[in-house]
This record gives structure tokens, sequence and C-alpha cells, in this order.
């Protein structure tokens, strides 16, 4: 049985104070995540330390990013071994953002879902499209040349320990969401190009988590479709009961 995962990405906001505040709150509500949701939060990185002491085991801390290296000298980089270290479970790897602004091709990714598996932390590899490439009809090539580029690689063990997310780049922060036939269509489509590489059971297994613009509204719609195994929530990830309800609604 794949998981269900709601996972919150803060990106590059929240004060400490507010921060630890937001983290207070989800703690608050804790015994409100149903038994079965895996819940996630990735705030900035400086943090993570210090939510972790708020923060109940049952949220599980990551990361937005880390380094592809394991040690070095590369200035302002984290490297997965060392968020291993630090009880950090996973990474978001190859977000649209990293990808636009810092220059994070295929090929970077890839050796950065590699550190994560080196060090045991487990990649939310991100991919999707821009909104001309969905115009084009070049959405599925782009999204499966991103998934093989950067995953076909790994082995079928390694595999499973990946968490994949579908945020079509159209749908992020945008508030224009992807319609639950979209979603559903991708994520149907993103399985079976795992399916004809590896095999049905694998890709059966594999969690594939939606995001761009999900919020309180339009999570159970999205999260009832059959391929979509979760969410990855940006804005919606620093309001606690919009958060909440999301997590409810992945049940
Ligand atoms: P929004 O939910 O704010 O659209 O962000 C989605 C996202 O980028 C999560 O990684």
């Amino acid at each position: 049985m794949r998981k269900k995962i709601v996972a919150g990405n803060w990106k590059m906001n929240k004060s400490w104070p507010e921060a630890k505040a937001l983290a207070e709150g989800f703690t608050g509500r804790k015994d409100d995540i149903p038994v079965g949701v895996h819940v996630i939060i990735a705030p900035p990185s400086l943090y993570v330390q210090g939510l972790q002491h708020i923060l109940p085991s049952s949220i599980a801390v990551a990361t937005q990013n880390c380094s592809q290296h394991d040690s070095g000298a590369y200035t302002g980089e984290i490297s997965a071994g060392m968020l291993h270290a630090m009880d950090v479970k996973y990474c978001i790897i190859g977000h649209s953002e990293r990808r636009q602004y810092y220059g994070e091709t295929n090929a970077i990714i890839r050796e950065k879902v590699d550190a994560c598996l080196r060090n045991n932390v487990a990649p939310i590899f991100c991919c999707g499209e821009l909104l001309s490439e969905r115009n084009a009809g070049e959405h599925f090539d782009t999204v499966s040349t991103q998934v093989k580029q950067a995953l076909f690689h790994l082995t079928a063990d390694q595999m499973a320990q990946v968490v994949i997310a579908y945020e079509p780049v159209w749908a992020i922060g945008t508030g224009v969401t992807a319609s639950n036939e979209q979603a559903e269509e991708m994520h149907a489509f993103i399985r079976g190009v795992m399916a004809e590489y590896y095999t049905s059971a694998v890709a059966d297994e594999i969690s594939i988590l939606y995001g761009g613009s999900v919020n309180a509204a339009n999570a159970a719609d999205l999260l009832a479709c059959p391929n979509v195994d979760g969410g990855l929530v940006g804005g919606a990830s620093l309001k606690v009961d919009d958060f909440m309800t999301i997590i409810q609604a992945a049940q």
C-alpha cells in the first residue's frame, strides 16, 4: 500500500517567532492528524532543529534542497549526510523554483537524488511542465523526460524510497490549480511510465503527490483522485487551519 503524504513547503517564509508559533499550532492539533496520513513540514533549513523540538514525532521535518556533494568547499551548501545526522527524513529535490532561479538541470537533480539516497534521506522529487509546454501539448514529454533523466538509473529498491511530486509550474502560487482530471491524467501517466520501466508492483508502491495551489477548499476533490496520493502544499501550509483541513482531506 502506498503512503498518503501531505507535505508543507514553507519556502523562504516566516520570521523565527512566526515559525515557532506555526509549529506550535500544528502541535496543538496533532491529534487531528488521521491515522495513515504522513505529514511532512519543510521549513527554511536554519529552522529545522528548532522546530524539531516543537513538532510532535508524528510530523517529519524535511528541507527544501541539499547539495549533490557529500562535503568540501561548497560555500553555503548543506549535504544530505548533514541532513541525516540531524534526523531530517526527507528533502525536496528539483523544485521548479530551484530549476528556474538556480539553474538546476535534470543532471544536477539526478545527482541530488543520489546524494539523498546514499545518506538515507528520502527525496521528494519534483517534476512539472511550464504553461507554454502544456499549451504546446508537450507536457507529457517534459514530465517523462524529467522523471527518466533524474530517476531511471535507480534500482527498484532505491525507487521505492522516492516520493514524486507533480507540480505544474503554471499552478504554483498562482491560485490556478490543475483540474482533478488534469492531475489524475498526469499522475496516471507518471505511474504508467514507472510501470513500463520498472514493474507495475514498483509503480503501485510510489506515492505521487500533487502540488500547485492546493488549498482547504480544493484538497478533498484533488486528493480523492485514485492516482493522487497526497499533496505538496506551499501557501496553504503556512496556516494551521488550512493545512490541517488538507491533511484531513488526504485520509
Ligand atoms: P503553492 O501551494 O503556494 O501553489 O505552492 C506549491 C509549491 O510550490 C509546493 O512546493
